[in-house]
């Protein structure tokens, strides 16, 4: 079985092709080698860990000919390329729509007007399409509140209330039938991909997968791209001496989930014999505070490490994020396997054989404050 990964010298796309090439599958990988993630001279880790392994073509997904050309010699895609940062795309709308929506459009186009040998598609969306996700409130039973008033994150006030009765609300694991309601261009476009994907692998009648995956780490994470992944960010940070800014009281909290536990979700997936288009949650099932994580992050490079918590806050970041995992539970048997202990040991032991770890965070944070999309408590 050959099977095309998109965007497979990126973090994810690099664990699962190792994973796929040593259980004897053949692999084509399409990426651009997007300067933001792998450098200029596509120098990443990453992509020097793939590319004797596969059939490496370094193309934008947005070449339709060049789609047109692979997908007749291909059975499996996993859609894996994509712009990534939630809050860059709060101001490169064009781009992100443009890579992530339309790219996917090309690819289903090409699938219906040029290939009927593709058995299976599964396409990586995101927990950021849910927004804040589900609560409970005791008035109300299960609610969605929407994006967080900006009027109470300037005085501090950083939980999600009712949408009903403005009450108090408890956090509960976000499962797949909750309410979609993305609050970034980013989670706008992985809906879309999402959506895009299932849609035409039910017209066609393909099996299709979306994994929702939530906060994913690991080694291998970009370092380099300060749009993305916050156990880099604060690792940069840390390493080059700087005070890590904790945004609002710290106690806003991400779903976790280990590299290797996506890999398995991933790999099952594409292995799975049912004739299903779902959408299902690649989580850990367990949430950590910000703050939890410069503490754990600290302690495993075991030297002095300055943070403040500042009550900034960026608009259009949710409070916390906790998958429900039943359902990927009883279709794939999914288990995750690494706790965030375990994990964060892993990430930074391969932080420390990293060389030149640079620190580009604080251009990101510079760009945020300059398009106000990064704000200071009052
Ligand atoms: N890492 C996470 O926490 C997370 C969470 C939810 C969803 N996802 C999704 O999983 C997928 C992989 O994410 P990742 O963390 O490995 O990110 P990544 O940035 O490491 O990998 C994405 C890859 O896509 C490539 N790419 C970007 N634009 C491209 C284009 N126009 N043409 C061809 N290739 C292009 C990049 O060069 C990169 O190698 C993405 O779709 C992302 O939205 C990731
Ligand atoms: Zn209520």
């Amino acid at each position: 079985m050959r099977i095309l990964v998109t965007g497979g010298a990126g973090f994810i796309g690099s664990h699962l092709c190792v994973e796929l090439v040593a259980k004897g599958y053949n692999l084509v990988v399409i990426d651009n080698l997007l300067p933001q993630v792998h450098g200029d001279k596509g120098s990443s880790s990453t992509y020097h860990r793939i590319k004797n392994l596969v059939e490496f073509i370094q193309d934008d997904i947005r070449n339709q000919a060049m789609l047109d050309n692979i997908l007749q010699r291909v059975d499996v895609i996993v859609h894996l390329a994509a712009m990534t940062g939630t809050g860059q795309s709060m101001y490169s709308v064009r781009e992100y729509i443009d890579v992530n929506v339309n790219g996917t459009a090309g690819l289903m186009d090409s699938i219906i007007t040029r290939s009927n040998n593709i058995r299976k598609i599964i396409v990586a969306s995101s927990r950021a399409i849910y927004g804040e996700g589900k609560y409970y409130c005791r008035k109300d039973g299960d609610v969605y509140p929407e994006t967080r008033d900006e009027v109470l994150l300037r005085r501090g006030k950083f939980d999600p209330v009712c949408p009903v009765c403005r009450g108090v609300i408890d956090l509960r694991a976000t499962d797949e039938n909750s309410r979609i309601h993305p609050s970034s261009i980013y989670g706008i476009s992985k809906y879309a991909q999402e959506e895009i994907v299932l849609n035409v692998a039910k017209t066609v009648g393909i099996p299709a997968y979306a994994f929702r995956y939530q906060n994913v780490y690991g080694p291998g994470q970009s370092l380099i791209n300060p749009y993305t992944g916050i156990l880099s960010i604060f690792s940069t940070v840390m390493k080059n001496g700087k005070e890590i800014n904790v945004y609002e009281d710290g106690r806003e909290s991400r779903d976790f989930v280990y590299i290797d536990d996506v890999v398995d979700a991933t790999v099952a997936g594409i292995e799975s014999p049912l004739e299903t288009t779902v959408a299902l949650n690649v989580g850990s099932g367990v949430n950590t505070s910000v703050e939890n994580i410069v503490h754990l992050l600290g302690e495993a490079y075991s030297f002095d490490y300055h943070h403040k918590i500042s009550g900034d806050y960026r608009i259009g970041d949710i409070r916390h994020n906790l998958a429900d995992l039943k359902r990927i539970q009883s279709s794939l048997g999914y288990k995750p396997k690494v706790n965030i202990e375990t994990g964060i040991g892993r990430f930074v032991n391969w932080v420390e054989s990293q060389v030149n770890v640079e620190e580009k965070y604080d251009k990101s944070e510079e760009e945020l404050f300059r398009y106000g999309l990064l704000r200071s408590r009052e």
